[in-house]
């Protein structure tokens, strides 16, 4: 039976590569996109998923959700890193297509009723969605199957600070209620996802093969590629969002610790992801009673990459 899950995004041009990734994986039923202000204002992700939707010629429900951060004042969108338009300044037309009239929690805490113990939550953007489903019903969290999560970074250094991933210091608050709820959460942070860099040679060989999906992602890319390559040197950009469709699909590609996580809510080091290792223990008690999170901590890029080939071209 495939794997149920609902994207909770903020597209973004990673999360482009991962939404049709996922559309196009036989072994995930994608019950609904639930998007988040991030990359780019909320309307906007809205507008972007329905895009997708378009692109991909799938009518997979939307519900728009959070416009800004819990607690903390905005942060500016990263329009350096995914264009104005969160798709590297391509101008797709927009669709005429309408989101549901209902919230994005209210989505996901409906879905997940409706399959209990069934659905996977994938979450790509900062994580006020998520947070807010479980004010508004909090056990959902015994009823979700699993939280994927890209963001944060245990050794690895941050993108945003030397210790903050974007998507958790957009929303830091969110980020810890996420981690601290007791469900399965998995993390796929920078300490893979730098380990990952796709290239213009694989999305070239996409398009050829699948012009439909590939035209856009090739188009979409250029622009995040550009950025990568000023900035780090590399040829290519770094895959994070769409890793988690590739543990969904084949979690044994990465290698996980477990540990309690918690996150900095003011400071110098709001956002960070702090790791408290199932092995050890601490005298201060922020970290007791915490689930123990699944980070990831390893993974087989090869692997990866060729999976999200095969997968896009089939
Ligand atoms: C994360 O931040 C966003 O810009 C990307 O879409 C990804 O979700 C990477 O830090
Ligand atoms: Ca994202």
């Amino acid at each position: 039976m495939a794997r149920k899950i609902i994207i909770d995004t903020d597209p973004g041009i990673d999360d482009a590569m991962a939404i049709l990734f996922a559309y196009k994986a036989k072994e995930i039923d994608v019950l609904g996109l639930t998007t988040t202000f991030g990359n780019v204002p909320v309307v906007k992700a809205t507008e972007n998923a329905l895009i997708l939707n378009a692109v991909a010629g799938v009518d997979v429900p939307v519900a728009q959700g959070v416009d800004k951060p819990l607690q903390t004042p905005p942060r500016p969108h990263p329009d350096f890193v995914h264009g104005k338009d969160g798709f590297g300044n391509i101008n797709w037309p927009a669709t005429q297509n309408k989101p549901l009239d209902i919230s994005a929690a209210q989505f996901i805490v409906d879905t997940v009723r409706r399959y209990p113990g069934e659905v996977t939550l994938v979450a790509l953007g900062p994580l006020g969605n998520l947070a807010k489903a479980l004010e508004l019903d909090p056990e959902v969290a015994d009823l979700v199957d699993e939280v994927v999560l890209m963001g944060g970074a245990h050794i690895e250094y941050g993108n945003v600070s030397p210790v903050a991933e974007a998507n958790i210091i957009n929303d830091p608050h969110a980020a810890d209620k996420v981690f601290t709820a007791n469900w399965q959460v998995t993390m796929i942070g920078l300490d893979v996802t730098h380990q990952v860099l796709l290239d213009n040679k694989v999305l070239e060989r996409i398009k050829q093969a699948n012009p439909v999906d590939g035209d856009f992602l090739y188009q979409a890319a250029q622009h995040y590629i550009n950025f990568y390559s000023e900035k780090f040197g590399v040829e290519g950009c770094y895959f994070h969002d769409a890793s988690t469709i590739a543990y969904i699909l084949e979690p044994g590609l990465f290698g996980v610790e477990l540990g309690s996580v918690r996150v900095a809510c003011e400071g110098v080091a709001i956002g960070q992801t702090i790791v408290a290792p199932a092995s050890m223990s601490f005298p201060e008690p922020a970290w007791d009673n915490v689930p123990h999170t699944q980070v990831c901590m390893e993974v087989d890029d090869q692997a990866l990459l060729a999976l999200f080939e095969t997968t896009l071209t089939q």
